[in-house]
Parts: structure tokens; C-alpha cells; sequence
């Protein structure tokens, strides 16, 4: 078993990331380690009620825990304020009161909806998040950022609420769909590209195991990448900076999946293309030296993808703008020096975000 600390200043207090293959079964003493008040509701959508559900409840109960399961239908469709709203109505008719604590069981949209719900639920009770997605598992469940999507835009409407800890259990891939495990990877490869070239070797190393979804190789990866989240938003809890390199491949990434109205690519599978344009610009840019940018470009083709959507420029550009709006007036665009670190840059205009556009077209067609 692996863990780990997210440690934060200020006010609030740190929380462990515990790694490791049948801790599902160990969520109930763990969560009375952690003092989660004695009556739990499980948070879960429909499709990991049915899978874990029964397992999270049953080890809650044999640590003595009151313990309920909430569902809600799956998909990014439910991090709205209405399917939070149904959420409120279960926790009053089952009578959760203020001594009473919220398990958010699932991926990702489980985890941001749960969270908020928890920081939001009687001006907040403490939560607790078990993550089931590889993406959750390595990016969405650590750095208690909560919220749900407004019709306007993804992630407008939430709450910073640090969970009691995270409880990885690497076993629950198992049943994932392979084409999310895939699309997970690629934010794996992001933390390995931003902040560890150690684990960019691992992954070189181990990718046809990865790919497989072999379950020792996975727990690897998910240590390696939630240790550099957790590192990264230990020392930027709130965004401020450092935070920012955690968008690497995102810009464009965003832009794919707005362009295409979050139908046509998962979001890995955005950032997997976004993350080749952007190794493009810094060899451009002159930080990034030829060989590992096709280092980098050779680990990036063996990810399973679909094509890249086919899209006018102007669109491109449209929704970075309408990013950057949203963002507040500037365009962070993250690059990276060497396999290991990345810098931002302020200075990416519009023609450099089509000359890798163009890029990424030309790679499509096979004619780089
Ligand atoms: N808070 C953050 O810092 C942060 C960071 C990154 C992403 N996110 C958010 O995460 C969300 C995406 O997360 P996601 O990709 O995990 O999506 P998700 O939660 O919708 O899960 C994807 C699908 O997999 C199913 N599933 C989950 N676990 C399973 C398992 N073990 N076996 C079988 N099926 C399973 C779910 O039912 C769902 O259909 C987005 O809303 C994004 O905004 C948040
Ligand atoms: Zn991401």
C-alpha cells in the first residue's frame, strides 16, 4: 500500500491518499481512524452503486457506521445544481444532521457533485472520497476542488472542501471501460511531463501493461501521478501559480472538447492531442530539445485515440478565447522545459495556437 500526504497551509488541515489493491473493503475502519461521525450516506451514480455500493456499506457497517446509498443517474449530466438538489433531499429525508458525514463513491463527476454537496449540506459536513476512475484516481479526487457545471460552462458553480482523506482501491479498474482507463493514462503521462521524469520512464516501461490494465503496473502509475497532484497542490492550494502547470495539454484539450459540445472525445483523449501540440510549440519555442520532444511524441502514439475532430480554426479559437474570458483576460499556456518540468507562458498568441493546430492536423493526415 502506498500513501501519501496532501499537505496544506492555512486553516485547513492536511488529509493521507491511501493507495492500495482490497482497501474497499477496509473503508470502514478507515474512515473511523479518521473520526467520520457515525452516520454515512454513500454518494454514488447508478452504474458504481452497482458495482461497489454493497461492498462500501457493508465494510461501513461492520465498523459500527449508520450508513445510506444515494444515487444519481450517471454522466456528466448529473454535476448540475438540480441533480445536487435531489442529493440535499435524500440527506434530509434520511435525517443527516450536522454530526453526520458524506463517502463520494465513483469518478469524477461523483467526486466534484459529492464534494459539493459536502461543503454546501448544512454550510458543509465533512467528507471522504473513494475514487473509481483512473482520471479520479490520479487528478479529480485530490486538491478539494468541488463544484457542478452551470449551462454557460463546466465548473462554474463550486467550493474548495478538503476531504478527510482519499481511499484508492486500484482493484476497482478492473471493471472500468478500457476506453476510459486509456483516456485516464494520458493525464497520468501529464504528471509524469510536468513534474516527474521518473515516472515518464515507468511509463515508457510499462505501457503494454498499463494499456492491458494490469493492476500492479496501475498502482504504480496511480502513485507515481497522485503524488505529483498532491505535491503540486500542496504548494498552490488555491491556484495561485504552480497550479497552473497541472493544465498542461488542457488549452487546447478544453477547446476539443467545447468545439465538439463533450460528444466526440473523452476528456484524456482531448488532453492526450492537446499535450502533443503543446510538446510541438516548446520544441518550437526553442525550451524543449528535438529528442525528448520525440521521446515524448513516441509515448503519446502508442495511447489509443480517436481521430481529431475536424474543426475550422475559427472555432479553435473562439472557444480559447472563451476560455480565456472565463479565466480572467489571460492565456496561460503551459510548456515544457525538459521531461520533468514545465514553465508558463503568457506569451502564446493566436498564430502560434494555429501553427499547432495545423501541426496536429498534419499528424492526423500521417504526414507530420
Ligand atoms: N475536482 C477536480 O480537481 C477535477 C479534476 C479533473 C476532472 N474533474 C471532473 O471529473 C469529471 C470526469 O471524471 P470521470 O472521467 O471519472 O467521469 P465519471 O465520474 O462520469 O465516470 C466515467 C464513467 O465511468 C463509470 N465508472 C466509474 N467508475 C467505474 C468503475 N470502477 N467500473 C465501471 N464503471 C465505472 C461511471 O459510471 C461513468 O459512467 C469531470 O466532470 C471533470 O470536470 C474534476
Ligand atoms: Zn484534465
Amino acid at each position: 500500500m502506498h500513501t501519501l500526504k496532501v499537505r496544506l497551509e492555512e486553516r485547513e488541515r492536511g488529509y493521507p491518499i491511501y493507495i492500495g489493491r482490497g482497501l474497499l473493503s477496509q473503508l470502514g475502519e478507515v474512515a473511523r481512524r479518521h473520526g467520520l461521525p457515525e452516520h454515512v450516506a454513500v454518494i454514488a451514480d447508478s452504474t458504481v452503486a452497482e458495482l461497489y455500493g454493497e461492498a462500501a456499506l457493508s465494510s461501513l457497517r461492520s465498523a459500527g457506521y449508520k450508513a445510506e446509498l444515494l444515487t444519481f443517474p450517471p454522466g456528466e449530466g448529473s454535476k448540475t445544481l438540480e441533480a445536487a438538489a435531489g442529493l440535499y433531499d435524500g440527506l434530509l429525508a434520511r435525517r443527516l444532521d450536522r454530526r453526520s458525514a458524506i463517502i463520494a463513491l465513483g469518478g469524477g463527476v461523483t467526486g466534484d457533485l459529492g464534494g459539493f454537496v459536502a461543503a454546501t449540506y448544512l454550510r458543509g459536513i465533512p467528507w471522504a472520497v473513494v475514487p473509481t476512475t483512473l482520471l479520479a484516481q490520479v487528478d479529480a479526487a485530490i486538491g478539494g476542488k468541488t463544484g457542478v457545471d452551470h449551462p454557460r460552462g463546466k465548473n462554474l458553480i463550486g467550493a474548495f472542501h478538503q476531504p478527510r482523506f482519499v481511499l484508492t482501491d486500484p482493484e476497482t479498474l478492473s471493471t472500468l471501460p478500457r476506453r476510459e482507463l486509456h483516456a485516464g493514462l494520458a493525464e497520468v503521462v501529464k504528471s509524469a511531463l510536468i513534474w516527474d521524469e521518473a515516472l515518464f520512464r515507468f511509463i515508457e516501461e510499462r505501457l503494454a501493461a498499463l494499456l492491458s490494465g494490469e493492476l500492479a503496473a496501475l498502482e504504480g502509475a496511480i502513485a507515481g501521478a497522485a503524488r505529483v497532484k498532491a505535491e503540486v497542490v500542496s504548494r498552490d492550494e488555491r491556484e495561485g501559480g504552480l497550479r497552473r502547470i497541472l493544465n498542461f495539454g488542457h488549452t487546447i484539450a478544453h477547446a476539443l472538447e467545447a468545439a465538439t459540445g463533450y460528444q466526440h472525445l473523452l476528456h484524456g483523449e482531448a488532453v492526450a492531442w492537446g499535450m502533443r501540440a503543446a510538446v510541438w510549440l516548446s520544441q518550437e519555442r526553442g525550451l524543449l530539445a528535438s529528442a525528448e520532444r520525440a521521446r515524448v511524441e513516441a509515448l503519446l502514439r502508442r495511447l489509443p485515440r480517436p481521430p481529431l475532430p475536424e474543426l475550422s480554426p475559427r472555432e479553435l479559437l473562439d472557444c480559447i478565447r472563451h476560455d480565456k474570458k472565463v479565466l480572467g483576460g489571460r492565456l496561460h499556456f503551459v510548456l515544457l522545459r525538459r521531461i520533468g518540468e514545465a514553465v508558463v507562458n503568457t506569451g502564446i498568441g493566436e498564430e502560434a495556437l494555429l501553427a499547432a493546430w495545423k501541426y496536429l492536423e498534419d499528424l492526423q493526415r500521417g504526414n507530420p
